[in-house]
């Protein structure tokens, strides 16, 4: 057995020599589009053609009726609510392991994040907590596809539509994937995706929000505009409270680009993920990534969970042998981790909505709340990857873990 890097080893892969491919995900294509928005003299999306014809041919690619651009996938979500339109005091389920993107919306719409545990299995939220944590104030659930693996659409779905409560998917990290071969972001009620650089499909930063529901598209399109009631004559008119999350060209130029390479860029590395999930099938104290029953994984990360030691330890071990890797990602459950849900820091000295009349009972965001989250943070070693990567670098990647865990009893 070879000695481990950490040790003073040989590492598994010099990278020095053989780096892994960094991710090119610009090419001739966005800058022909970034010139002709340029050269049109006109970035702002009313009266450009980049914005509405990405939105035509994002709807037109998931097979929706509608798809609102926005500024950030944080924006796309602000744009969901905005569309819910919930009382203050209402709550939200959502999972426990995500970016503070899916929650801050949630809380500028004055509703109250309710946190339903992880499942086991696919680390994604877990139905049978998700009906655990329905009240009479429960306005919608977000579903988050995390890392790329599909929620378990149908029980969700059956939970949702039982209750009357919109179903509102969190494809951030899940683009052009699929649930028993449906695309994610088409199942629920409303659809969100972020476009910031590190995603399937990428802006630098922007948002997409899709819907087949009429209503909830018209009220998008006004929330995201300031509800300017546009093109009216006389005094200016707008509706209800909105925002200015308006998409630029620029963005909607490159958009339009990314668009075209979105399916080979999933397939490829659910091919690439897929090849080092079976590659990993027989090492000992590791669970590779799970995969919910009727669904693709679109590997935005590659979650590892360790079993036989420190998540920490073996991350670092890892890493020593070339394959970069991440222990615990978030390392807390979301709520944990957010001064606005432990401390309650909202607006001023208010701490509103939660200790306001409109909320129906207090909640206490602290580590009891979802203990599963915890346990799987806990062993999770998260391992980046891109479509750029070749079957060898995949088997680079397995053979390094499989040294590291063979060895795992003298990491300690
Ligand atoms: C699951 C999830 N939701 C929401 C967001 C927020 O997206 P953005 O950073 O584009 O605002 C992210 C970003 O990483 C995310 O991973």
């Amino acid at each position: 057995m070879s000695l481990l890097a950490l040790h003073g080893g040989t590492p598994y892969r010099d990278t020095s020599l053989r780096p892994f491919p960094t991710r090119t995900p610009y090419g001739d294509r966005e800058i022909e589009l970034l010139t002709e928005a340029v050269r049109s003299q006109n970035l702002f999306r009313h009266g450009g053609r980049m914005v509405n014809e990405f939105e035509k041919r994002f709807a037109a690619f998931y097979g929706v009726t509608a798809a609102i651009g926005s500024t950030s996938g944080t924006a796309a979500l602000h744009v969901a609510m905005g569309a819910i339109d919930p009382n203050p005091g209402d709550e939200i389920i959502t999972g426990a392991i995500t970016d503070l993107g899916t929650i801050i919306p949630i809380l500028y719409q004055n509703a109250i994040p309710v946190f339903a545990d992880t499942h086991p299995e696919t680390y994604t939220l877990d139905p049978e907590d998700v009906e655990r944590q329905i009240t009479p104030r429960t306005r919608a659930i977000i579903a988050v596809h995390l890392f790329g693996n599909p929620c378990d659409m149908n029980a969700l779905s059956e939970i949702a539509c039982r209750h009357g409560i919109p179903l509102i998917e969190d494809c951030s990290q899940a683009h052009a994937t699929t649930y028993r071969g449906r695309y994610l972001g088409t199942m629920g009620d409303i659809g969100c995706f972020s476009f910031q650089q590190s995603k399937h499909m990428t802006t630098g930063d922007g948002g997409m929000t899709v819907t087949n529901h009429t209503e909830y598209a018209d009220r998008m399109r006004m929330f995201a505009d300031k509800y300017f009631y546009r093109g009216q004559k006389g005094p200016r008119m707008y509706g209800p409270l909105g925002v200015n999350y308006r998409m630029t060209e620029l963005h909607g130029a490159v958009g339009l680009a990314q668009l075209d390479k979105v399916s080979e860029t999933v397939t490829r590395r659910n091919a690439l993920g897929d090849r080092l999930s079976a590659a990993l099938s027989d090492v000992p104290g590791i669970v590779p990534a799970p995969v919910t029953p009727g669904g693709r994984h679109a590997y935005w990360l590659y979650p590892l969970r360790v079993t036989s030691t420190p998540a920490g330890l073996f991350a670092k071990a890892l890493s020593a042998e070339g394959v970069a890797a991440g222990a615990g990602y978030i390392g807390k459950p979301i709520f944990l981790c957010s001064g606005a849900l432990v401390d309650g820091q909202t607006y001023g000295d208010s701490h509103f909505p939660f200790d306001s009349p409109y909320a129906s009972r207090k909640i206490v965001y602290d580590e009891s709340l979802c203990p599963v989250t915890q346990r799987i943070l806990d062993e999770l070693v998260t391992l980046n990857f891109n479509e750029d990567y070749t079957a060898s670098d995949i088997d680079d990647m397995a053979g390094a873990i499989r040294k590291v865990a063979e060895q795992a009893d003298r990491l300690g």
